[in-house]
């Protein structure tokens, strides 16, 4: 990131890896009042504390202030403040789904969905993102990359996250648009290899979820990709040793400062929807006052797995303590956790109040979890993924991955098909597995 050394009279001075800045009520820089937290009036770390009648301070990280610096310096005001922004009017959502779950009231279901506003949004406006009503899928590594995203959605998926993808990946990658796919890739710079691929159709429901443990390469990783996804989100559930040594994911659960001030720079310096994604922390009282805390930061939802850290997936969600954090927070809470069924949206609802339900085995299994009109069979949904796959040009580790996944809950590995799948080494070859050659050779031949 291009980093601005702040100037004499800017109003900054550093403490540690941020600055300290005096606001006005307006939420304007005061240019002569600068202090640092040596001072002793800068301790709250939650955003602001007073000091005589017309002045607050602020602790910003350092990308920030250089945004913050640069605005002032073109003559502009400042960006709105957090507590300013979030007084604007949400807009509509950008989601449409003709499926509305059992559990939805009339005036539920007029709040899914409003088909005016997608054109001007994918031109390339920014959309708050609705989450009341949502059929959310879950974010999975190596599965929730752009063709399971794109079937889900085709079964009446109305928010779809990708798979996790961590900061120090993303900072690497430049925009591409790729003409023969019609999609825009985020490429590893000198390389072929494609970290993140979206498309128009999914731009105002894709969400982007990013790894991170620290603001500023946050926001780094996040501006590359924000004006082509609905929102960013950080994970803090993930359990895995990769994740915990590198301060990502659960990592982040007993670091609260270090959230907010991810969230909050993500929040100040976007104009994207920003959420963040939690697991239980070990009481019930101690992930309500995380997800007040998260809360204050500004966040547009946050998405809470029922489930602790060292819980195992085979260990049952505790629905009643998510409900616990949906009845303590005004933003809403997208639930997760044990839906396996179309009608397991309704009753996850019922029993935690949640603003919308996300799901991740359970589509996985099968995507058509989604539809109201009840699952089709496995067969012919992994017969739709891997036409999909071919279609988008899909890593083929990813692919893979996802079919041996499905297969493994269906059926088993050791078989014949399972075999095959682990030895494929092309969509080529899985297209012949799947007796998908004709469609191959016409995706492939189609394209300019
Ligand atoms: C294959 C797989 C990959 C996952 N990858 C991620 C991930 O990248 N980010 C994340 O926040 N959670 C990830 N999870 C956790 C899920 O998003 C979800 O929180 C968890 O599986 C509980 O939901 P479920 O009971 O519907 O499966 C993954 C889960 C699975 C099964």
């Amino acid at each position: 990131m291009n980093l601005h050394k702040p100037i004499h009279g800017d109003a900054l001075t550093t403490s540690g890896d941020h600055f300290w800045i005096a606001l006005d009520l307006m939420g304007e820089a005061i240019d002569e009042a600068v202090m640092d937290k040596g001072e002793g009036v800068l301790e709250d770390l939650s955003g602001c504390s007073r000091r005589g009648d017309h002045r607050r301070w602020r602790r910003w990280s350092l990308a920030t202030v250089v945004y913050e610096n640069n605005a002032r310096r073109k003559g502009g005001r400042l960006p709105a403040t957090a507590e300013q922004r979030d007084t604007r009017k949400p807009l509509p959502s950008p989601n449409t789904s003709s499926e509305t779950p059992p559990s939805l009231s009339a005036t539920d279901a007029a709040k899914r969905g409003n088909p005016d506003t997608e054109e001007s949004e994918a031109d390339g406006g920014a959309a708050a993102m609705d989450y009341h009503n949502k059929l959310v899928l879950a974010p999975m590594v190596r599965v929730g990359t752009l063709p399971f995203r794109l079937l889900a959605a085709g079964y009446g998926a109305d928010i779809t996250y990708g798979e996790e993808i961590i900061d120090h990946k993303m900072v690497k990658c430049e925009r591409r648009l790729n003409e023969f796919l019609g999609t825009t890739d985020f490429v590893e710079k000198g390389t072929s290899n494609v970290v993140f691929r979206t498309c128009h159709e999914e731009r105002n429901r894709v969400v982007f979820q990013m790894g991170t443990s620290d603001a500023v390469r946050a926001l780094t990783a996040a501006q590359i990709v924000c004006k082509d996804v609905a929102a960013i989100d950080i994970n803090m559930g993930c359990p895995k040793s990769f994740s915990i040594s590198g301060g990502m994911g659960a990592a982040l659960l007993s670091k609260p400062e270090l959230i907010h001030d991810i969230l909050t720079t993500l929040r100040r310096n976007l104009d994207t929807t920003v959420t963040c994604k939690v697991r239980l922390l070990t009481s019930s009282q101690a992930t309500v006052e995380l997800a007040r805390r998260i809360e204050k930061t500004g966040v547009s939802a946050v998405a809470v797995h029922g489930r602790r850290v060292k819980d195992r997936p085979r260990d049952p969600a505790k629905w009643n303590e998510i409900a616990d954090v949906v009845a303590s927070l005004s933003i809403p809470v997208i639930a997760n956790g044990d839906v396996f069924e179309y009608e397991d949206f309704g009753r996850m609802k019922n029993a935690t109040g949640a603003s919308s339900i996300m799901v991740a085995r359970g589509a996985l299994w099968n995507a058509s979890i989604f539809s109201a009109k009840g699952k089709l069979p496995w067969d012919d949904i992994k017969r739709e993924y891997v036409r999909k796959s071919i279609l988008w040009d899909n890593d083929i580790k990813s692919t893979k991955q996802t079919l041996k996944e499905m297969i493994m809950h269906h059926s088993c590995l050791e078989l014949a098909e399972g075999k095959a799948v682990i030895k494929s080494e092309t969509n080529e070859d899985l297209a012949k597995l799947y007796d998908e050659e004709d469609y191959y050779h016409f995706v492939t031949l189609s394209r300019p």
